[in-house]
């Protein structure tokens, strides 16, 4: 399979071909997003929430990216994978913005980094598009934002909003974004945007019109412990239900001494294969 780049997604956009994009964290879920035909891996910041527990994305480090990046891309080496700039790393100097897009793009191997905001972040956007790196914008409900906002509600709700999002839809294109995140965006003014915009939106709670679908891996899957209901996430598998009823039954069988039995044992004329403990 021949990986995707930003000249064939807007194409896509050209002929009506959704993106399908969905969240990985690590080696295993990257490789079977990529087994399952996924378009494009977001590596999104949402790890501080689905991964490391914490309850909003602000704590998340350029490390914790670089890290899980890394695996990531060891794991969907044929997927474009975009990598979110965390909490206050692109904010301060142009320079420090690009030391920590170098990162994710030299140790961490992604093809492209993602930035929330609009206006305040296009000078920023242009400069990291300059050193050859593709940014995909990120606006209406930007969790990084969240204490300003004053907490997870949609956007775009009174005409004033919706002209404030359309303004930075297109000054984000303007400033060379391959592409833009609408999350938790009203149906209407995603619809809109995405017509007003050569490039690809990508949505998120965002309705039916935009130019792809984004998901988080753990919403997708039901992972997540404790799992939150969503409105706009479609559940197409129970992982967590699946993975605690095995984890509880190989606890039940150690304590009634059913595991193992006979046939996971080892006598002395056997050889152990090394094949048994790679990947
Ligand atoms: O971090 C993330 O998962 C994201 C998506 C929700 C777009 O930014
Ligand atoms: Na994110």
């Amino acid at each position: 399979k021949q990986p995707l780049n930003i000249v064939k997604m807007k194409k896509m956009k050209v002929e009506g071909v959704p993106l399908s994009m969905l969240t990985a964290y690590d080696y295993p879920s990257a490789r079977l997003a990529e087994e399952a035909g996924i378009d494009l891996i977001l590596v999104g910041d949402s790890l501080g929430n689905v991964v490391l527990g914490y309850d909003t994305t602000l704590p998340v480090t350029i490390d914790d990216m670089v890290y899980h990046t890394r695996s990531v891309t060891r794991g969907a080496q044929h997927t474009f994978i975009v990598a979110d700039m965390p909490f206050m790393t692109y904010h301060g100097s142009i320079d420090e913005s690009l030391r920590g897009v170098r990162r994710l793009m030299q140790e961490g191997r992604a093809q492209a980094v993602k930035m929330e905001g609009g206006l305040e972040i296009c000078a920023t956007v242009a400069a990291v598009v300059a050193a050859g790196v593709p940014v995909l914008g990120h606006i209406g409900l930007t969790p990084q934002s969240v204490n300003m906002i004053g907490g997870y509600r949609i956007q775009g709700k009174d005409a004033k909003d919706a002209q404030r999002l359309m303004d930075e839809a297109k000054a984000l294109e303007a400033a060379g974004a391959f592409g833009i995140v609408l999350e938790l965006v009203t149906e209407e003014v995603a619809e809109a945007i995405s017509k007003a915009v050569s490039i690809p939106t990508i949505g998120i709670g965002a309705g039916r019109y935009c130019d792809g679908q984004v998901l988080v891996y753990h919403d997708l899957l039901r992972y997540a412990s404790p799992y939150r209901e969503k409105r706009f996430v479609k559940t197409y598998a129970d992982i967590g239900n699946q993975i605690r009823e095995g984890i509880s039954q190989y606890v039940r069988e150690v304590k009634e001494r059913s595991f193992p039995d006979e046939s996971h044992v080892f006598t002395a004329d056997e050889i152990v294969l090394e094949s048994l403990y790679g990947a």
